[in-house]
Protein backbone atom coordinates (compact mmCIF):
# COMPACT_ATOMS: atom_id res chain seq x y z
CA UNK A 1 0.00 0.00 0.00
CA UNK A 2 1.07 3.35 -0.91
CA UNK A 3 2.41 5.70 1.45
CA UNK A 4 0.24 8.49 3.15
CA UNK A 5 0.99 12.47 3.84
CA UNK A 6 -0.41 12.65 7.43
CA UNK A 7 -0.79 16.26 8.92
CA UNK A 8 -1.86 16.83 12.24
CA UNK A 9 -3.19 20.92 12.84
CA UNK A 10 -2.87 21.64 16.81
CA UNK A 11 -3.44 25.06 18.53
CA UNK A 12 0.65 25.57 18.42
CA UNK A 13 2.14 23.25 15.89
CA UNK A 14 1.13 21.68 12.70
CA UNK A 15 3.08 18.09 12.19
CA UNK A 16 3.54 16.12 8.95
CA UNK A 17 5.10 13.04 8.22
CA UNK A 18 4.72 9.81 5.86
CA UNK A 19 2.95 7.25 6.92
CA UNK A 20 2.90 3.67 6.31
CA UNK A 21 -0.66 2.62 6.90
CA UNK A 22 -0.48 -0.92 6.77
CA UNK A 23 2.30 -0.51 9.64
CA UNK A 24 0.93 2.25 11.46
CA UNK A 25 4.53 4.04 11.08
CA UNK A 26 6.35 6.84 9.81
CA UNK A 27 8.04 6.63 7.34
CA UNK A 28 10.25 10.02 6.71
CA UNK A 29 11.26 12.04 9.28
CA UNK A 30 8.45 14.31 10.97
CA UNK A 31 8.20 17.58 10.58
CA UNK A 32 6.79 20.53 13.16
CA UNK A 33 6.14 23.96 12.26
CA UNK A 34 4.72 26.66 14.59
CA UNK A 35 0.79 27.33 14.11
CA UNK A 36 0.27 31.19 13.02
CA UNK A 37 -0.87 33.38 14.79
CA UNK A 38 -3.42 34.16 14.43
CA UNK A 39 -4.53 30.48 13.01
CA UNK A 40 -6.51 31.83 9.80
CA UNK A 41 -7.44 29.67 7.28
CA UNK A 42 -4.80 31.62 4.85
CA UNK A 43 -1.92 31.25 7.47
CA UNK A 44 -2.69 27.95 8.32
CA UNK A 45 -2.98 26.84 4.10
CA UNK A 46 0.75 28.65 3.79
CA UNK A 47 2.03 25.99 6.21
CA UNK A 48 0.42 23.06 4.68
CA UNK A 49 1.44 24.39 1.40
CA UNK A 50 4.81 24.70 3.00
CA UNK A 51 4.58 21.06 4.66
CA UNK A 52 3.01 19.76 1.17
CA UNK A 53 6.68 20.86 -0.83
CA UNK A 54 9.04 19.64 1.68
CA UNK A 55 7.98 16.10 0.88
CA UNK A 56 7.21 16.76 -2.21
CA UNK A 57 3.79 14.96 -2.05
CA UNK A 58 1.51 14.18 -5.04
CA UNK A 59 -0.28 11.64 -3.44
CA UNK A 60 -3.15 11.41 -0.84
CA UNK A 61 -2.92 13.53 2.19
CA UNK A 62 -4.86 12.96 5.24
CA UNK A 63 -5.51 16.44 8.03
CA UNK A 64 -6.54 16.40 11.32
CA UNK A 65 -8.45 19.75 12.40
CA UNK A 66 -9.02 20.66 16.53
CA UNK A 67 -12.59 20.84 16.20
CA UNK A 68 -16.11 18.87 14.58
CA UNK A 69 -15.66 18.29 11.16
CA UNK A 70 -18.79 16.50 9.20
CA UNK A 71 -17.62 15.80 5.64
CA UNK A 72 -14.93 18.33 5.32
CA UNK A 73 -16.64 21.28 6.63
CA UNK A 74 -15.84 22.51 9.83
CA UNK A 75 -18.69 22.93 12.68
CA UNK A 76 -16.20 24.43 15.63
CA UNK A 77 -13.11 25.78 16.08
CA UNK A 78 -12.63 26.31 19.57
CA UNK A 79 -9.19 26.89 19.67
CA UNK A 80 -7.91 27.62 16.43
CA UNK A 81 -9.63 31.23 14.55
CA UNK A 82 -13.64 31.41 14.74
CA UNK A 83 -13.24 32.30 10.85
CA UNK A 84 -12.76 28.82 10.14
CA UNK A 85 -16.78 27.66 11.31
CA UNK A 86 -18.91 26.78 8.07
CA UNK A 87 -15.98 26.91 5.34
CA UNK A 88 -15.27 23.71 3.42
CA UNK A 89 -11.68 22.56 4.65
CA UNK A 90 -11.69 19.68 2.46
CA UNK A 91 -11.69 21.79 -0.45
CA UNK A 92 -9.80 24.76 1.00
CA UNK A 93 -6.72 22.26 1.50
CA UNK A 94 -7.00 20.52 -1.59
CA UNK A 95 -6.79 24.04 -3.41
CA UNK A 96 -3.61 24.77 -1.52
CA UNK A 97 -2.58 21.08 -2.02
CA UNK A 98 -3.93 20.32 -5.76
CA UNK A 99 -4.63 16.74 -4.83
CA UNK A 100 -7.86 15.66 -2.59
CA UNK A 101 -7.41 15.70 1.13
CA UNK A 102 -9.21 14.20 3.94
CA UNK A 103 -10.16 16.26 6.71
CA UNK A 104 -11.42 14.55 10.24
CA UNK A 105 -11.36 15.93 13.53
CA UNK A 106 -7.79 15.45 15.34
CA UNK A 107 -8.89 13.11 18.57
CA UNK A 108 -11.00 10.62 16.10
CA UNK A 109 -7.90 10.51 14.29
CA UNK A 110 -5.59 10.00 17.14
CA UNK A 111 -7.83 7.32 18.75
CA UNK A 112 -8.13 5.08 15.45
CA UNK A 113 -4.50 5.15 15.47
CA UNK A 114 -4.47 4.12 19.38
CA UNK A 115 -7.10 0.91 18.39
CA UNK A 116 -5.21 0.17 15.67
CA UNK A 117 -1.63 0.25 16.81
CA UNK A 118 -0.91 1.41 19.61
CA UNK A 119 -2.48 1.40 23.26
CA UNK A 120 -6.01 0.17 22.16
CA UNK A 121 -4.85 -2.24 19.61
CA UNK A 122 -7.73 -5.19 19.10
CA UNK A 123 -9.79 -3.96 21.92
CA UNK A 124 -13.64 -5.19 21.43
CA UNK A 125 -15.21 -3.70 24.15
CA UNK A 126 -16.10 0.59 24.98
CA UNK A 127 -12.88 2.46 24.44
CA UNK A 128 -12.51 5.74 25.04
CA UNK A 129 -9.67 7.94 23.88
CA UNK A 130 -9.29 11.50 25.61
CA UNK A 131 -6.24 13.67 24.00
CA UNK A 132 -4.43 16.48 26.77
CA UNK A 133 -3.56 19.50 24.80
CA UNK A 134 -4.61 22.72 24.02
CA UNK A 135 -8.18 21.84 24.17
CA UNK A 136 -9.61 18.53 25.39
CA UNK A 137 -10.26 15.52 22.77
CA UNK A 138 -12.39 12.43 22.52
CA UNK A 139 -12.51 9.56 20.50
CA UNK A 140 -15.25 6.70 21.73
CA UNK A 141 -14.86 3.08 20.03
CA UNK A 142 -16.83 -0.17 20.65
CA UNK A 143 -16.36 -3.16 18.86
CA UNK A 144 -13.48 -1.02 17.19
CA UNK A 145 -16.04 1.62 15.23
CA UNK A 146 -15.81 5.05 15.75
CA UNK A 147 -18.64 7.66 17.01
CA UNK A 148 -17.30 10.47 15.10
CA UNK A 149 -16.75 13.76 16.50
CA UNK A 150 -18.14 13.27 20.45
CA UNK A 151 -17.11 16.45 21.92
CA UNK A 152 -16.34 15.15 25.96
CA UNK A 153 -13.50 17.75 26.35
CA UNK A 154 -16.92 20.80 26.58
CA UNK A 155 -18.78 18.38 29.26
CA UNK A 156 -19.22 21.17 32.18
CA UNK A 157 -17.57 20.25 35.86
CA UNK A 158 -18.62 22.87 38.07
CA UNK A 159 -19.60 25.08 35.65
CA UNK A 160 -16.89 25.47 32.95
CA UNK A 161 -15.51 23.44 29.90
CA UNK A 162 -13.55 20.28 31.38
CA UNK A 163 -11.10 21.41 29.30
CA UNK A 164 -10.72 24.53 30.79
CA UNK A 165 -9.45 22.75 34.17
CA UNK A 166 -8.07 19.37 33.11
CA UNK A 167 -6.53 19.78 29.28
CA UNK A 168 -2.51 19.81 29.86
CA UNK A 169 -2.64 23.59 28.78
CA UNK A 170 -4.55 24.47 32.02
CA UNK A 171 -2.09 23.10 33.81
CA UNK A 172 0.63 25.14 32.25
CA UNK A 173 -1.06 28.20 32.62
CA UNK A 174 -2.84 27.66 35.78
CA UNK A 175 1.33 26.33 36.67
CA UNK A 176 -1.11 23.54 38.89
CA UNK A 177 0.95 20.51 40.70
CA UNK A 178 0.84 17.02 39.46
CA UNK A 179 -1.13 16.89 42.37
CA UNK A 180 -3.69 19.50 41.71
CA UNK A 181 -3.72 18.77 37.97
CA UNK A 182 -4.32 15.33 38.59
CA UNK A 183 -7.60 16.24 41.00
CA UNK A 184 -9.07 17.87 38.42
CA UNK A 185 -8.25 14.98 35.59
CA UNK A 186 -9.87 12.38 38.14
CA UNK A 187 -13.27 14.57 38.58
CA UNK A 188 -13.11 14.60 35.09
CA UNK A 189 -12.63 10.88 34.23
CA UNK A 190 -15.08 9.85 37.12
CA UNK A 191 -17.59 11.89 35.19
CA UNK A 192 -17.40 10.50 32.09
CA UNK A 193 -17.03 6.72 33.45
CA UNK A 194 -20.38 7.70 35.69
CA UNK A 195 -21.89 8.16 31.68
CA UNK A 196 -20.17 5.75 29.19
CA UNK A 197 -18.68 3.19 31.78
CA UNK A 198 -16.14 2.16 29.14
CA UNK A 199 -13.46 -0.76 29.54
CA UNK A 200 -10.38 1.00 28.81
CA UNK A 201 -9.35 5.05 28.55
CA UNK A 202 -6.70 5.68 26.78
CA UNK A 203 -4.98 9.18 27.44
CA UNK A 204 -3.11 11.31 24.79
CA UNK A 205 -1.55 13.99 24.06
CA UNK A 206 2.05 14.95 24.47
CA UNK A 207 1.57 14.65 27.72
CA UNK A 208 1.44 11.01 27.56
CA UNK A 209 4.62 10.63 28.13
CA UNK A 210 4.42 11.58 31.57
CA UNK A 211 2.09 9.44 32.89
CA UNK A 212 3.45 8.39 35.73
CA UNK A 213 3.06 11.80 37.36
CA UNK A 214 -0.65 11.47 37.09
CA UNK A 215 -2.09 8.10 36.16
CA UNK A 216 -1.15 6.40 39.73
CA UNK A 217 -2.81 9.80 41.49
CA UNK A 218 -6.08 8.17 39.45
CA UNK A 219 -9.01 6.50 40.99
CA UNK A 220 -11.51 4.67 37.92
CA UNK A 221 -12.98 1.58 37.94
CA UNK A 222 -11.92 1.53 33.96
CA UNK A 223 -8.24 0.44 33.08
CA UNK A 224 -6.95 3.92 32.24
CA UNK A 225 -3.26 3.78 30.25
CA UNK A 226 -1.01 6.44 28.26
CA UNK A 227 -1.45 6.10 24.44
CA UNK A 228 1.86 4.64 23.22
CA UNK A 229 1.74 6.51 19.82
CA UNK A 230 2.46 9.95 21.29
CA UNK A 231 2.78 12.79 19.44
CA UNK A 232 2.63 10.72 15.94
CA UNK A 233 -1.13 9.33 16.61
CA UNK A 234 -2.28 12.69 14.82
CA UNK A 235 -0.24 12.13 11.99
CA UNK A 236 -0.43 8.52 11.57
CA UNK A 237 -4.46 8.95 11.86
CA UNK A 238 -4.95 11.24 9.49
CA UNK A 239 -3.40 9.09 7.38
CA UNK A 240 -5.41 6.41 7.74
CA UNK A 241 -8.55 8.56 7.29
CA UNK A 242 -7.29 9.45 4.16
CA UNK A 243 -6.45 6.18 2.99
CA UNK A 244 -10.01 4.66 4.02
CA UNK A 245 -12.68 5.18 0.97
CA UNK A 246 -15.95 4.92 3.14
CA UNK A 247 -17.70 7.86 3.60
CA UNK A 248 -17.39 8.43 7.37
CA UNK A 249 -16.92 11.50 8.61
C1 LIG B 1 -12.39 20.64 20.32
C2 LIG B 1 -12.27 19.21 19.81
C3 LIG B 1 -10.81 18.84 19.66
C4 LIG B 1 -10.08 19.09 20.97
C5 LIG B 1 -8.61 18.79 20.87
C6 LIG B 1 -11.60 20.78 21.60
O1 LIG B 1 -11.68 22.09 22.07
O2 LIG B 1 -13.73 20.99 20.56
O3 LIG B 1 -12.93 19.09 18.57
O4 LIG B 1 -10.73 17.49 19.31
O5 LIG B 1 -10.24 20.43 21.39
O6 LIG B 1 -7.98 19.58 19.94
Amino acid sequence: MADVLGIDIGGTGIKAATVDVAEGKLTAERIKIDTPHPPVPDAVGSVVKQLVSHFGWTGQIGITFPGVVTDGVIRTAPNLDPSWVGSDAAEFFRDVAGVPVRVVNDADAAGLAEVTFGAGQGHQGTVLMLTLGTGIGSALFYHGILVPNTEFGHIQIHGEDAEKRASEHSREIEDLSWSKWAGRLDTYLDTMEALLWPDLIIIGGGISRKAGKFLPKLSLRAAVVPATLHNDAGIVGAAMFASRSSSLH
